[in-house]
């Protein structure tokens, strides 16, 4: 038996519950890990409300992000063995001392990279290398608009487009966090609770506005993330921080200026196992040569998930979080 946090019926934090359950041996195509740590996302909190259904059903072990030691691998596994140091990213199990997943969502980690970096890391970066690289790709000089600057993906959000060349604009909640923000890469900031952000946005840009915006916000910042985009500029609505953007009309796209709109998943984006690997290999080339620095930020014992959760939903928390077993 090895300790666990799982969820039997969905709600608040306050489901999550600290006990003990076995895990069985690897099948054909899977691996073991002994957890050294794992990542708290917001995803986890869509699941654990019932907003994402669990595709397992329940009772369910929280989390999609972890790294950890191969302590035993399935028939069939012939590129992972027992002692690699491995990080991943797989639906669901990562809140535990140890789990089996399937062995191609899991990538080798070099002895550079530590297991709480990788924690830290597998879902935020490699979501933040798709939205820059591939979903909108990032050029030289572009204004981009980052909401929730100084959240998990936020910070290596704000990092990476520097690195890239772009001006950096980042939505915070506090002035605590602008100062976070612009320490990791943000030339700009706006306080998005108090100050219009559409406006500021404009005067930062001299009118000029954005070429892409990145908004894992949701329901708050829309429409009003549109009017800080350029004719033919990129809304890229990854996540629902605040609930879900409800239903409107697309037309609205072609008053605000040709709009393109996405709703991107990091699924989709590493479903086959070739683009995970690519992705994650830039995802350490970055952390590797010192570009991008992955700031963890809070880190609880595994048995403190509600209260990470908590934190996060309350909009305390900054950069990565993550859970020691
Ligand atoms: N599509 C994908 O592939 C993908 C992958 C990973 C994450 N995501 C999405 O990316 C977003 C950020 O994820 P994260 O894990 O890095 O979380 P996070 O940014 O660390 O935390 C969420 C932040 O959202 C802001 N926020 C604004 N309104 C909020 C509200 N009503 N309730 C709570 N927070 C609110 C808060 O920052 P302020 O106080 O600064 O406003 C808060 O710190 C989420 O929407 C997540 O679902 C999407």
């Amino acid at each position: 038996m090895v300790a666990a946090v799982r969820v039997h019926k969905t709600g608040g934090p306050e489901v999550l519950t600290y006990e003990d359950i076995s895990v069985p041996a690897p099948g054909p195509g899977q691996i073991k890990v002994k957890n050294h740590a794992s990542g708290v996302n917001f995803i986890d909190t869509y699941f654990r409300s019932g907003m994402y259904p669990s595709p397992v059903g329940l009772p369910f072990v929280s989390g999609n992000e972890g790294a950890g030691e191969v302590i035993a691998v399935g028939p069939g596994v012939s590129d992972i063995k027992v002692g690699d140091r491995v990080g991943y990213v797989s639906a669901l199990g990562a809140y535990a001392a140890e789990r089996v997943l399937p062995a191609d969502r899991a990538v080798k980690l070099s002895e550079k990279i530590s297991y709480e970096q990788a924690a830290g890391m597998m879902l935020k970066g490699m979501t933040v290398e798709y939205l820059l690289r591939r979903t909108y790709k990032v050029q030289k000089g572009d204004n981009v608009l980052i909401h929730a600057a100084a959240g998990g993906i936020g910070l290596i959000a704000c990092q990476w487009a520097k690195y890239l060349g772009a001006n950096v604009i980042g939505t915070v909640g506090s002035k605590d966090k602008a100062e976070l923000a612009k320490k990791n890469g943000a030339h700009h900031t706006i306080l998005y609770r108090d100050e219009d952000f559409v406006a500021k946005v404009k005067e930062i840009t001299s009118g000029k506005l954005c070429d892409v915006v990145y908004d894992g916000i949701g329901k708050t910042t829309f429409p009003a993330s549109l009017d800080c985009l350029r004719p033919l500029g990129y809304f890229v609505s990854f996540g629902s921080a605040s609930g879900q953007i409800e239903a409107f009309n697309i037309n609205i796209l072609q008053t605000k200026g040709s709009l393109f709109a996405t709703r991107p998943t990091l699924n989709n984006y590493v479903a086959k196992r070739d683009d995970l690997v690519a992705t994650a290999a830039d995802l350490f080339k970055v952390v590797g040569s010192g570009a991008v620095k992955i700031p963890i930020n809070q880190k609880y014992p595994l048995k403190d998930a509600a209260k990470a959760h908590k934190e996060m939903e309350g909009r305390d928390t900054t950069g990565s979080t993550i859970l020691m077993p």
